[in-house]
């Protein structure tokens, strides 16, 4: 995509309601091309859900649980976005911004899966799991094959080709079978002459490979958007907003204003709000809505009726984070983990091993990464309950150390959050459905832009899109 700039120069002025990511992307494109921008953001800081945590952070969620974030210099979270892939715009932005990047491990061989519901008492490794249903997977079709199940489909030369394929891809011997392999991984690595390691023990059977239900995990990398490589900022996500507000000018940006009503005129638009609860207004010749469509639902509007249900046909998710800093990097030491995901079916969900500050003294472990029930069901604890419990799901997983080493916690819920009250959000039917056309078209001289009203939602690239979208809708009117 390159980097994108509007062609010719404009003047109008512009109200832009939110300065997360789309919000302060149409600030910045506006700008360039000449626009007289102000952006009135809610928070006391640029970037919505792109949102850092680092020590003396604080945040109150709408239970009134209060906390401030203890982290130590250097140690921090990102309680939103957290991973980009190699196509997505945001890559593109930081190249633009001069944000620079490093690589984010989404995937790891010696990570761990468990699956306490499937009767697991110990994790496995990536690589063990991956060796074990490949194997028999490939052990099966191979010998399905041999016996003619697939006459049908495949010729002799296709069956030949298959095989070979099955005796490299599941590490099979002469006979077919699946009797493990080095892929499993070693108890003693292999090392100088009269050391050839010790490997694992001959696998499971296959009946008790499939029980655990491993297999399902290994699907996730091969999502359009989250296969490795990843990248992430490098210091912590809002480096981007960070830019972004920067290269704006703070003159531009409003924060601490909360909006309360939206009314488009003949010539123009006005919209009042208030700042540290005194009442304002600001009039422009076009507003660009990015603020939750959730909460957009709630601001008061003569936009109609088709914008109104439109809005409250999107509806928002659930998700949380917990940031666990530990005193040391254990899981480096003791466990050989560098970073990437460990996946369970407790209601801890993900596990996210740091890829930043790898052989430092410190290390901040995502505890747990959750969506929908689980996530609810962490929300209205107390931090430190939220933290308690869970560490006793770490603990099942990594050992005592998950407890005895931690030195403190952030826990961030974004449906109970303020200004927000949602994590992303669910557009049903999709973007292009006609019910959504009252935001994708302007309603008099205001527009919308969102990850919500994009095919990537729930991803900053999607909220680049919508705006590069929606400016470009804008100044070509303005032009024309
Ligand atoms: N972008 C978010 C993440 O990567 C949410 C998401 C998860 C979106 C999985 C799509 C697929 O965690």
């Amino acid at each position: 995509p390159g980097d994108f700039h509007l062609t010719h120069k404009a003047a109008a002025k512009v109200v832009i309601l939110g300065g997360g990511i789309a919000g302060l992307t149409t600030a910045y494109e506006l700008g360039k091309a000449g626009y007289d921008c102000t952006v009135l953001e809610a928070q006391n800081r640029t970037g919505g859900r792109n949102f850092t945590v680092r020590g003396g952070t604080s945040t109150t969620d709408l239970y009134g649980h209060q906390q401030t974030a203890r982290f130590s210099d250097g140690q921090y979270m990102n309680a939103g976005p957290a991973r980009i892939a190699q196509w997505m715009l945001t890559l593109d932005y930081c190249r633009e911004l001069g944000v620079p990047i490093e690589v984010f491990t989404n995937e790891n061989a010696d990570a761990y899966l468990y699956n306490e519901k499937s009767g697991m008492t110990a994790p496995v490794r990536y690589r063990t799991a991956k060796a074990d249903v490949y194997g028999y997977v490939s052990e099966l079709l191979a010998k399905a094959s041999n016996q003619g199940a697939l006459d049908q489909d495949l010729t002799a030369d296709d069956k030949e080709r298959l095989i070979t394929f099955l005796k490299g891809y599941g590490d099979l011997g002469s006979t077919l079978d699946y009797t493990g392999s080095e892929r499993r991984g070693y108890s003693v690595v292999p090392g100088a002459a009269g050391t050839p390691g010790v490997e694992y023990g001959g696998p499971p059977t296959a009946s008790e490979v499939f029980a655990t239900g491993v297999g399902r995990y290994f699907s996730f990398e091969f999502g359009y958007d989250q296969a490795m490589l990843m990248f992430q900022p490098v210091g912590g996500m809002d480096r981007i907003p960070h830019a972004l507000t920067g290269a704006i000018g703070s003159r531009v940006i409003r924060t601490g204003c909360v909006v309360t009503g939206v009314t488009d005129k003949a010539h123009g638009v006005t919209v009042t709000y208030t700042q540290d609860g005194r009442a304002r207004a600001i009039d422009a010749d076009y507003c660009v809505a990015a603020m939750p469509p959730n909460l957009m639902a709630k601001v008061p509007h003569n936009l109609g009726s088709d914008v109104q249900s439109a809005l409250l046909a999107i509806t928002p998710s659930s998700s949380g984070k917990i940031g666990l800093e530990y005193r040391s990097r254990w899981w480096e030491l003791d466990h050989g983990i560098y970073g990437g995901i460990t996946e369970t079916d407790l209601d801890v969900t993900h596990i996210w091993h740091p890829s930043y500050g790898f052989h430092g003294k410190r290390g901040v472990i995502i505890g747990y990464y959750n969506t929908g029930s689980n996530a609810d069901s962490y929300a209205p604890l107390s931090p430190k309950d939220r933290e308690t419990r869970a560490v006793a799901a770490g603990v099942k997983i990594y050992g005592d150390k998950y407890r005895s080493e931690l030195a403190t916690s952030f826990s961030q819920h974004w449906r109970q959050f303020p200004y927000q009250e949602a994590a992303w959000h669910s557009t049903p039917g999709g973007p292009d459905a006609p019910r959504y056309n009252s935001l994708n078209d302007p309603t008099g001289h205001v527009y919308f832009a969102g990850d919500w009203l994009t095919y990537m939602d729930a991803w900053q690239h999607g909220a680049f899109a919508s705006a590069r979208k929606t400016v470009t809708a804008l100044h070509t009117r303005v032009l024309a």
